[in-house]
């Protein structure tokens, strides 16, 4: 019989409960922004960073009653087991009919930053309305070599450990987790943190 994931957990940060109550209320924030643009139907379109936003996006879209598109990106920057960034990639071209309209960037975690940079320069450059970026989590550095790019929504701040679960992976594994974990320290490599 396969292993459980669960025996892989070290401590659960955020439960399923604490989750869906503060997508809830980023739902409604988010909401009522929106309807602050008075946009026209089709103007507003969320952007999941796939893969590690696709659980959160699913969640928060629910959460969210106006007409809006969703499109999608996918960039990779923690190739196999790594623990620390490599810099972000994009994994397919990102979509090009992003001019004029209402853009919400909705990523899992916010860490270096690097990863919401890159996107937020090439979506400027189809010069949008307006863009917004949501994150699920901010992990908060002792010491920020460089001032940090500021998302508009964030569900929580965590500290700079590793985590994965509702969507965020280590090896692509434990994406399916439902709420944020850290893993126990032996089945990282020595790659960085924790
Ligand atoms: P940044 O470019 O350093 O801000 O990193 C953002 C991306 O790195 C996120 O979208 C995640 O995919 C990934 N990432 C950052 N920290 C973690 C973590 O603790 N666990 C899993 N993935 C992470
Ligand atoms: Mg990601």
């Amino acid at each position: 019989m396969i292993r459980s994931m669960r025996d892989d957990i070290d401590t659960v940060l955020i439960d399923r409960a604490r989750l869906g109550a503060r997508i809830a209320d980023l739902g409604s924030e988010i909401t009522r922004d929106l309807q602050a643009l008075h946009p026209d139907p089709g103007q507003i379109v969320l952007l999941p960073v796939l893969t590690g936003a696709m659980f959160f996006a699913a969640d928060l879209i629910r959460e969210i009653p106006l007409k809006i598109r969703v499109e999608y990106v996918s960039v990779t920057s923690y190739p196999g087991t790594a623990t620390q960034s490599r810099g972000p990639r994009l994994r397919i071209p990102l979509p090009e009919n992003l001019g004029g309209k209402h853009v919400v960037i909705v990523d899992d975690i916010l860490d270096s930053g690097q990863t919401l940079s890159l996107l937020l320069d090439l979506i400027s450059r189809q010069a949008p309305a307006s863009i917004r970026v949501c994150v699920l989590l901010h992990k908060i550095k002792k010491q920020e070599t460089s001032p940090p790019l500021k998302a508009d929504y964030v569900g929580f701040e965590i500290p700079d450990a590793f985590v994965v679960g509702f969507g965020l992976d280590y090896d692509d594994y434990y994406r399916n987790l439902p709420e944020i974990v850290t893993l126990k320290r032996s089945l990282l490599d020595g790659s960085g943190s924790p």
